[in-house]
């Protein structure tokens, strides 16, 4: 009948097709390839992002706050001195946390670093002293390092990345912003919309503004700035992240803010860690506080960001 044979044709020409249009096999085989061709064509998910953030922590409220997850643990600050240090560079898909560990067989080689290494130690400070000094480069380099690196080329290898991060700490410091406007100084409380201005008057663009509560004090704590860049690592307002929304400031009817900080409450600028037990006393105010911490029964509720809890969770579970 010519219907069936219509059909038959069809078939065969639907496969036809299939089989030619497809000469690589299935997507495995495809990322077998193009591991050996660089050039290959990659079919498996190329990550997806609209932003990189570039998070700076204050390290005396991350000090505080590590301290303040667990009894046992024991922070460490920059040496000589206190300022302002690198979290990581963390590509970000708006709306959304992440994309994280895009090439699961990555390993972290910190002989790639040597070059950089002192800097790094003073400048990408891991403050929890009870893991390897560069358990948070490693931590980064997986989790963020590995998605950057598949799409942005300044920042395609471990030295790229971190040399990234020591460049634009350089460049946008917040000490540095808080320091040139208004005079923002640790040891003392300031409103959000000032700590804002001062932002904005120094980078011209919104950044966003991260608060860690104490939920035993309840005082709130300057933690972490994050400065947001588009792909072409030009400056961006940091609209679109989860956890730091736009909140109206209660001067003015359309002024905004993003962050995570209480608006209506005073947030404070620590300038040395906040000693809760009377032993702290005994420790010399120097570099390196090795402070074991008494904890009577805080520190677990929600209150630290995500990222840092993701981290703990990573390294403890
Ligand atoms: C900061 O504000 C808190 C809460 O109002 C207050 O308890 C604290 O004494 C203030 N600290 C300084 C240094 O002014």
């Amino acid at each position: 009948m010519p219907f069936n044979l219509l059909k038959v044709v069809f078939l065969i020409a639907l496969i036809v097709q299939l089989c030619v249009g497809a000469p690589n096999g299935s997507p495995y085989d495809r990322r077998a390839d193009s591991s050996e061709n660089a050039n290959a064509i990659r079919v498996d998910a190329v990550p997806e992002f609209d932003l990189l953030i570039y998070t700076q922590r204050w390290p005396i409220t991350a000090c505080y706050e590590w301290r303040e997850h667990n009894k046992d643990h024991i922070c460490g600050l920059p040496d000589p001195e206190t300022s302002w240090t690198i979290h990581g560079i963390w590509p970000t898909k708006l709306k959304t946390v992440g994309p994280a560990f895009c090439d699961k067989s990555a390993v972290f080689d910190v002989s790639q670093l040597s070059a950089i290494e002192q800097q790094l130690e003073q400048h990408w400070v891991n403050v929890e002293k009870n893991k390897p000094t560069d358990s948070l480069w490693e931590h980064e380099w997986l989790k963020h390092g590995t998605c950057a690196a598949e799409v942005i080329e300044q920042l395609n290898t471990e030295p790229k990345y971190f040399g990234q991060g020591l460049a634009w700490l350089e460049q946008y410091s917040v000490g540095a912003a808080f320091a040139s406007s208004s005079a923002i100084k640790p040891g003392y409380n300031y409103s959000l919309t000032a700590m804002n201005k001062a932002l904005y008057d120094y980078y011209g663009k919104d950044l966003a503004i991260e608060c860690y509560h104490d939920s035993k004090t309840h005082l709130q704590f300057l933690n972490e700035v994050r400065i947001c860049f588009d792909k072409q690592l030009q400056l961006t307002d940091c609209d679109g992240i989860v956890g730091l929304e736009r909140i109206a400031l209660p001067s003015s009817r359309v002024a905004t803010v993003i962050s995570n900080c209480n608006v209506g409450k005073p947030i404070f600028y620590p300038a040395t860690v906040p000693e809760e037990s009377q032993s702290a006393n005994d420790v010399a105010p120097a570099k390196l506080y090795q402070m074991l911490y008494e904890v009577s029964g805080g520190a677990q509720n929600g209150e630290g960001t995500k990222e840092s809890y993701e981290f703990v969770e990573v390294i403890f579970a």
